[in-house]
């Protein structure tokens, strides 16, 4: 097993148990190299950038990223003789549908960049035909894994798990968007996954490809709890484990943001035998002490 990082926003300490290539998906020599000497036969795509609101700032830096070097990746691998891969998609894709859960087959109306991006992958993908593939539309990925040393950076991250619990330590007063959605407070809500059923996602992916489980092709699957939470539920869970307040003021929705993201998981469960292992206050609780471990 290799793992290829350019380590423009990784982190080579985090890297334990595999071989680490650093380098670019764009390039087509060390790539070409990479799959002769590995002999590689599938790969898990995971490199790209993840900010729905910095890809609104700067969507061109989203395109060549997360697009351009995705084609040239998948190039290269199919050259190469690689059958499968393994793409982290995300939810973004689906954009607004209201308050009612999403299944694999909604309508795509991505809002940003970013989710364009992702859709346009998943679209190059399902036009291989010498590739298996599957598309994991992660919902919002959270929490830390204690016991593998992994977690978000805890000065920088800034979704909204980290962001809380880094404010309501500091005693920062912090900023909720969307007081005014068609919620059941008016926040936004998301479907919180541990980032280990995420990882885990990838391993029953690839072993059901790998088994002949799947047909050949595409298959798209979202990857989420089937439970949403919105902002200040997710508030009251952190102030409830840290036996702190946090002080915060309530603002106007924000561009690019969908006002409920919650999966429908069945498809997940029937096509790969995944499930979530970990609730809400599983991920609040790891994040919090992972926060606190630094
Ligand atoms: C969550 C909620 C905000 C910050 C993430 C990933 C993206 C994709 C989808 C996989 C929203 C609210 C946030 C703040 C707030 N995942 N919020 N105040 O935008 O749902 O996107 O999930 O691909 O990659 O980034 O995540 O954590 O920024 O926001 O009120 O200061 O918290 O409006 O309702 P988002 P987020």
């Amino acid at each position: 097993m290799v793992l290829l990082d350019n380590l423009s926003r990784g982190n080579a300490s985090r890297v334990d148990g595999f071989d680490l290539v650093v380098g670019d998906t764009a390039d087509r020599e060390l790539l070409s190299q990479i799959c002769r000497t590995f002999r590689i036969s599938s790969a898990i795509h995971i490199a790209g950038y993840k900010s729905v609101q910095e890809s609104l700032r700067h969507p061109d830096r989203y395109w060549e990223n997360n697009y351009i070097k995705s084609e040239r990746l998948v190039g290269v691998l199919v050259e190469n003789g690689v059958e499968a891969m393994i793409f982290s998609s995300s939810c973004s894709v689906y954009g607004e549908h209201g308050v009612r859960n999403l299944v694999e087959s909604d309508e795509c109306r991505p809002m940003s960049p970013y989710a364009q991006s992702k859709l346009s992958v998943e679209k190059l993908l399902s036009e291989q035909s010498d590739l298996s593939s599957v598309c994991l539309r992660y919902f919002n990925a959270a929490g830390a894994d204690l016991a593998c040393g992994i977690g978000e950076d805890r000065q920088t991250a800034n979704n909204l798990l980290p962001f809380l619990i880094r404010a309501i330590f500091q005693g920062v007063e912090v900023q909720i968007f969307g007081g005014d959605l068609p919620t059941l407070d008016g926040t936004g809500i998301r479907d919180y996954v541990h980032v280990r059923d995420v990882a885990e996602a990838h391993v029953a992916a690839l072993l059901a490809i790998e088994s002949g489980s799947l047909l050949s092709g595409t298959e798209t699957l979202n990857i989420g709890t089937g439970v949403g939470h919105s902002v200040i539920q997710v508030i009251n869970l952190i102030e409830q484990y840290t036996g702190r307040a946090l002080k915060y003021s309530l603002v106007g929705s924000r561009n690019g943001d969908a006002s409920y993201a919650v999966a429908s998981p069945g498809r997940a469960r029937n096509l790969i035998g995944w499930q979530c292992k970990f609730d809400m206050r599983a991920i609040v609780q790891t994040a919090v002490d992972w926060y606190g471990e630094g």
